[in-house]
């Protein structure tokens, strides 16, 4: 069920007229230190060991997929998989043959035999999904047992932005997970419970912050002006304040006085 407005079309970026926007969106968000650390933790979390089959799912440029590669040496499989075409051949176009297979596939219907992998995991994708718990379901019935699953979400109630002096209503208006141009702005706080729903077992939560003190690097990662459209769009009334919102940002951002905050979730476990 989509219960954000969902104003990004992450799940098909193929239909999208610049595909190469995602590609450096994505590039963007890999490259921030506190985006690196928690995909390393998030890589530490499979628990991965040489010769490991493992699975990166919704894979984008495929860095990480690499990355997981380097992890477990030569005689691993490692693959990675994206509805996007683009996505695909991107990964392809940046890897090594040898290092990692990239394969098209959607997330809800994987094309892998149950019990496939020693370790599967999906970053950033749950959220912008028709059916997160269908596809949480897949990622666990392609993972054989006694293999870790290991998925990372924001969660967009986390989303801190504020100013001296800009008006504490309108942000709370603003910053409702509902204006997050995701599908599913909430998923980030489920994820533990997904993991006890579908019977997973040595669960392990970490958390990472991205943190922002310049509105610019904000802007390029969060979406702030496209989120004030939004709002202006579907709120009931129009949120008159809503520009004059980010003025009032852009206002503190030149005196220095600009922060802003998301919160990632990595929840990881086990299958019995
Ligand atoms: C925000 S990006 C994250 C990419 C990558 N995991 C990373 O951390 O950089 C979400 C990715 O999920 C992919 N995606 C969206 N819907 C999908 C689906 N139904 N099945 C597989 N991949 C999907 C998108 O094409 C995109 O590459």
């Amino acid at each position: 069920m989509n219960e954000e407005v969902s104003t990004t079309r992450w799940d098909d970026i193929d239909a999208a007229a610049d595909t190469a926007a995602f590609q450096s969106y994505l590039d963007r968000v890999t490259g921030l230190a506190a985006t690196q650390a928690i995909k390393e933790r998030s890589r530490h979390l499979l628990r991965s060991t040489a010769g490991d089959r493992l699975l990166d799912v919704g894979c984008g440029n495929g860095d990480d997929t690499r990355a997981l590669g380097d992890s477990v040496g030569a005689t691993a499989s490692v693959v990675g998989v994206d509805n996007s075409v683009a996505m695909i051949e991107e990964a392809r176009n940046r890897t090594d043959v040898s290092a990692a297979t990239f394969i098209p596939a959607d997330a809800h219907a994987l094309s892998f035999d149950t019990d496939t992998f020693d370790g599967v995991r999906a970053d950033r994708v749950l959220q912008h999904l028709a059916d997160p718990r269908a596809a949480f379901g897949e990622l666990v019935r392609v993972t054989r047992s006694s293999g870790r699953v290991v998925v990372t979400e924001p969660d967009w109630g986390s989303l801190v932005v504020t100013a001296p002096g800009i008006d504490s209503e309108v942000t709370r208006s603003i910053l409702d997970p509902k204006w997050a141009c995701v599908r599913h702005g909430r998923v980030g706080r489920r994820l533990r419970g997904r993991m006890a729903d579908a019977g997973l077992t040595d669960v392990e939560l970490d958390t990472g912050v991205l943190a922002f003190t310049d509105m610019e690097t904000a802007e390029s990662v969060l979406g702030l002006a496209g989120r004030v459209e939004t709002v202006r769009e579907h709120a009931p009334d129009g949120n008159p304040d809503a520009r004059k919102w980010y003025e009032a940002l852009k206002q503190a951002d030149a005196n220095d006085a600009f922060f802003a905050s998301l919160t990632l979730f990595t929840v990881a476990g086990t299958k019995p």
